[in-house]
């Protein structure tokens, strides 16, 4: 597998940390001491499609493809306007791609699973070219009253489109049951048979998800470099999940290694879900900060509680 192109696509509407003290008992200072986090993205005017779908043609631009050549999407996404159908057919019709498509809930591991599956599904030698899509708008389920979540989140979509390519060079995928520390249910309705299931709000509890975090990115982080024989000193670049900037340092700290080999842009968007891993890999091919060769490990972590980790050559 190689990754031939990426694009994004974020929200107009910036909303900063002094925004949000308007109307939550917080301020700046708390959220970016705690997170690392100065403003976010939210969906106002535009749509989750509108803007994935801008995402995926800015991913075809890049790979110099029309959505014709596309012959599989996979559509990373826990939360949009229609349960169903998935997302991914959505975008298919709005960009005229042609090939089968599928949703998958990883929450904010769901970049590694996707990526997971499709080289799954280029080994079959059936499919060439893949577009993923991360699109999240978190925005739209989060209590805005609750402090400790609201603040955190910002919406997103990031696209990327991967061929055949020897540049996976490992992967590891974790689930570890743990519905508790992070959950949202949405409310179902009454059948001749059943009471109506009452909406939960999004729930966390954020020191238990920190800690799991740390503990899964960390043993992820090993298991792939191991599963490659690569060497720290070997590595360009740890693109982790822009989910807390001290869950960041502080893997980073572990592995001893420098600050500038872990790229961030949580800052000015929050927590993306699924889509902070390929943002950041989009801004970061669009700046010319990746040259051929580099060596890139990736680790996202999430709900469920799910992780993953993957190292990949640019
Ligand atoms: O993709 C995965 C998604 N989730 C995460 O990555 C979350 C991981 N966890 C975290 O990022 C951190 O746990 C948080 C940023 C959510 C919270 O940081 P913390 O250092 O664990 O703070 P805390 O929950 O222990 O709260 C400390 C205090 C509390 O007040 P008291 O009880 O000490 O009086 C909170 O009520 O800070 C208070 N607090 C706030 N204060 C101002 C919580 N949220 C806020 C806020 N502004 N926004």
């Amino acid at each position: 597998m190689k990754i031939i192109g990426t694009g994004s696509a974020l929200p107009s509407l910036v909303v900063t940390n002094d925004m949000l003290s308007e109307f939550l008992d917080t301020n700046h200072e708390w959220i970016y001491t705690r997170t690392g986090i100065s403003q976010r993205r939210i969906i106002s005017d535009e749509s989750l499609v509108e803007l994935s779908v801008s995402a995926c043609k800015r991913a075809l631009e890049d790979a110099n493809l029309d959505a014709g050549d596309i012959d599989f999407l996979i559509c990373s996404n826990v939360v949009n306007h229609y349960v169903t159908p998935g997302l991914s057919c959505v975008i298919q019709g709005d960009i005229e791609a042609k090939c089968p498509c599928i949703d998958l809930n990883s929450a904010c591991s769901g970049f590694i699973y996707a990526l997971s599956v499709a080289n799954a599904f280029l080994n079959t030698g059936n499919v060439k070219n893949i577009l993923i899509v991360c699109a999240d708008e978190l925005s739209k389920i989060v209590d805005w009253n609750a402090r400790d979540t609201s603040i955190l989140f910002g919406d997103g979509a990031a696209a990327m489109i991967v061929t055949r390519g020897n540049n996976l060079k490992s992967m590891h995928l974790s689930t570890t049951s743990a519905v508790e520390p992070l959950h949202y249910q949405r409310e179902l309705e009454s059948t001749p048979y059943s009471k109506k299931e009452a909406f939960t709000p999004l729930v966390m509890n954020g020191k238990d998800v920190y800690k799991m975090a740390v503990t899964a990115s960390i043993q992820d982080i090993n298991a792939v470099m191991h599963e490659a024989n690569v060497s720290q000193k070997e590595v360009s670049f740890y693109l982790l999940h822009q989910a807390n900037v001290r869950i960041m340092e502080t893997i980073r700290e572990y592995l001893g290694e420098k600050e500038e080999k872990f790229p961030k842009n949580i800052h000015k968007y929050g927590n993306t879900s699924s889509a902070s891993i390929p943002l950041l890999i989009d801004e970061m091919n669009k700046n010319g900060q990746l040259k051929d060769g580099d060596l890139l490990v990736m680790s996202a972590f999430g709900a469920g509680f799910s992780s993953g980790a993957c190292v990949m050559e640019w």
